[in-house]
């Protein structure tokens, strides 16, 4: 047998030679939209802080106070000495935000989906996911060990069919969609998903992490994170307070991981407060990426995130160093976080963006050439 490092260098080099391998860059953020990555300033169109939270006084003092008075960890899993009365109090925010019973907060969004789905499912059953669902809930499905289906996106039709062939079969079934596509930006068709969910009699679950919405959302489960919109870090589900206090007692991910420090749930909790207090800041993101499909005659943003899809992998990479080079920072994505031959920069607007950016790089784009958007393969798998 090779050396390890004998095998990860040769691996890594197969990497490179299909432009898949993945760097660090070294970025600090400046307080606003601007970035520092690997020395040089940019505007970045990046990050998921789309309401510019991260950078709010009143939420870094609130982390800063927590630190203070309770710590930088919290010193054990929740189910041990963890649950602070900080995460109480977010939970009771969260769940009257989103309209249910209980909420749950786990250390991450990517430890909520991989710890709930396998409490809920197992082998005698089945989970039905939109074909470009976030990695997660895919990790998620396939830990739980029940049989996975995935539909076309977005296609109720093909949910359906897949419902019709496959549901009895089957002791449970779990509909699993995205309700903001992390890498498309388009939206899930939640209501109608319901209905046939109930006319199937399967369960739904939807993952908001890039939606900054709150109400009811016509779901059994409700997963979000308090990374992106929220400016802090951890994931949560909304759900029935019987479905939450089983997760407590089964997600293993929930059962056998620290706590978030204190500072984590405080940030959060003030960010929640700016969030509800000011319905017209969630406006904002979305208005801005609106002014850059408008410039570029895209279809319009139905979210933050705008999707310009190039092709093949040094295509996306090539485009991104262009845009650096003029200043803008936008992380190019490749398989497999997107489908074969879609690689594309992805751009996320926040509310600080500021207009002059915006349509002085929409601008630049146009000029590339780059904006024959060649058709997105929706129904690619991404997994
Ligand atoms: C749709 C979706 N779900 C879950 C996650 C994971 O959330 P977190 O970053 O809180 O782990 C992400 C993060 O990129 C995401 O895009």
């Amino acid at each position: 047998m090779a050396a390890l490092s004998d095998t990860a260098r040769e691996k890594l080099q197969r990497l490179a030679d299909a432009a898949r391998n993945r760097e660090l860059s070294e970025c600090a953020r400046e307080g606003d939209t601007r970035i520092i990555r690997n020395g040089k300033p940019l505007i970045s169109f990046s990050c998921n802080d789309y309401l510019g939270l991260s950078q709010h006084e009143k939420v870094k003092e609130a982390a800063v106070l927590a630190i203070r008075q309770y710590g930088a960890g919290a010193g054990a899993a929740r189910l041990v000495t963890g649950n602070h009365p900080l995460h109480t109090r977010l939970e009771t925010m969260l769940a009257c935000w989103k309209g249910t019973e209980a909420a749950l907060i786990f250390g991450s969004g990517y430890l909520a989906n991989i710890g709930i789905i396998p409490a809920i499912v197992g082998k005698s059953d089945l989970i039905i996911a939109d074909k470009l669902v976030h990695a997660c809930l895919i990790d998620g499905a396939r830990l739980s060990g029940a049989k996975l289906l995935r539909f076309k996106h977005n296609d109720i039709m093909d949910c359906e069919r897949l419902l019709g062939v496959y549901r009895k079969k089957h002791q449970n079934c779990l509909i699993i969609t995205d309700e903001v596509f992390s890498m498309d930006g388009d939206r899930a068709p939640l209501a109608e998903l319901s209905t046939i969910a109930g006319k199937h009699d399967a369960w739904l679950m939807a993952d908001g992490a890039h939606s900054f919405s709150g109400g009811a959302a016509p779901v059994d489960i409700y997963v979000g994170t308090l990374s992106k919109a929220l400016g802090s870090y951890g994931g949560y589900a909304c759900a029935k307070k019987s479905v939450i206090d089983y997760i407590t007692s089964r997600a293993r991910s929930f059962m056998f991981s620290t706590a978030l420090p204190p500072s984590a749930i405080a940030a959060a909790i003030a960010a929640l407060d700016i969030r509800m207090e000011n319905p017209s800041l969630a406006l904002r993101p979305i208005t801005n990426a609106r002014i850059f499909t408008a410039r570029l005659a895209l279809p319009e943003a139905q979210s933050p995130i705008v999707p310009l899809v190039l092709g093949d992998e040094t295509e996306a990479l090539t485009a991104a160093d262009v845009l650096a080079e003029a200043g803008y920072l936008v992380t190019p994505i490749r398989p497999p976080t997107v489908p074969e031959g879609t690689s594309r920069l992805r751009f996320a607007f926040s509310a600080l963006h500021q207009e002059q950016d915006i349509l002085a790089m929409a601008d630049l784009i146009k000029n590339r050439g780059w904006i024959t958007q060649k058709p997105l393969d929706r129904h690619a798998a991404n997994d």
